[in-house]
């Protein structure tokens, strides 16, 4: 069998950030830049805004994918929508009106990405599929980089791989959490990967 590619996107969250400047260089080594946003509500746990990712941009030069992690996304969205962002993902889960969302990041000229947690089967993402290019699924709870990847979410992934196959769509699935080396290719049918802590070497 021919060896699958799945994209690497270190997720900068998990960086050292006391010595931002060699993360980010080791960070270019990946396919684009995750940015992992959270506000201390939808999550336990506040990250990072725009002026800092638009740094991270401007240091790196790589494309960036923004997962956010808020309560109410649609305050949000326009900030991130700047040069250098190709994606915006927002959590199913969040106080978000789907078709709403949707079309505020596409009318930015975004990718648009929906992220399922652990517990949101994938049944109710089915009607807007046909319109988004990412489901991000969670592998671990979000909120922090370092956990443990929760096996039992990927049955989440081959059904959506079937799913997309069925209905000819076109979107890409991303694992988020708890990915590393070892674990990466037992994962299912992902085309993308976050990788916090075992892409900075943190474990
Ligand atoms: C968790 C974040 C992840 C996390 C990944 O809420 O969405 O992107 O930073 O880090 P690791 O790979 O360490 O789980
Ligand atoms: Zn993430």
């Amino acid at each position: 069998m021919v060896g699958r590619i799945i994209k690497i996107a270190p997720s900068i969250i998990a960086a050292r950030w006391s010595d931002i400047y060699s993360e980010i260089e080791r960070a270019k080594g990946g396919d684009f830049i995750h940015v992992d946003v959270m506000d201390g509500h939808f999550v336990p746990n506040i990250t990072l805004g725009s002026d800092i990712a638009r740094a991270i941009y401007e240091l790196s030069e790589k494309p960036l994918d923004i997962h956010l992690m808020l309560e109410f996304p649609d305050k949000y969205i326009r900030n991130f929508a700047f040069e250098g962002v190709f994606r915006i993902t927002f959590h199913y889960e969040s106080h978000a009106f789907l078709s709403a969302i949707i079309n505020l990041i596409k009318s930015l000229g975004k990718k648009v990405g929906i992220a399922i947690s652990p517990d949101t089967p994938v049944e109710r993402i089915l009607k807007v599929l046909d319109r988004i290019d990412q489901v991000l699924v969670m592998t671990v709870y979000p909120g922090f980089s370092g956990q443990r990847l929760i096996e039992n979410v990927i049955p989440k992934i081959y059904k959506l791989a079937e799913i997309r196959e069925k209905l000819g769509l076109g979107f890409v699935i991303t694992a988020d959490g708890g990915v590393n080396w070892e674990n990466i290719y037992k994962i299912g049918p992902i085309d993308e990967a976050v990788m916090g802590s075992a892409f900075f070497m943190k474990k």
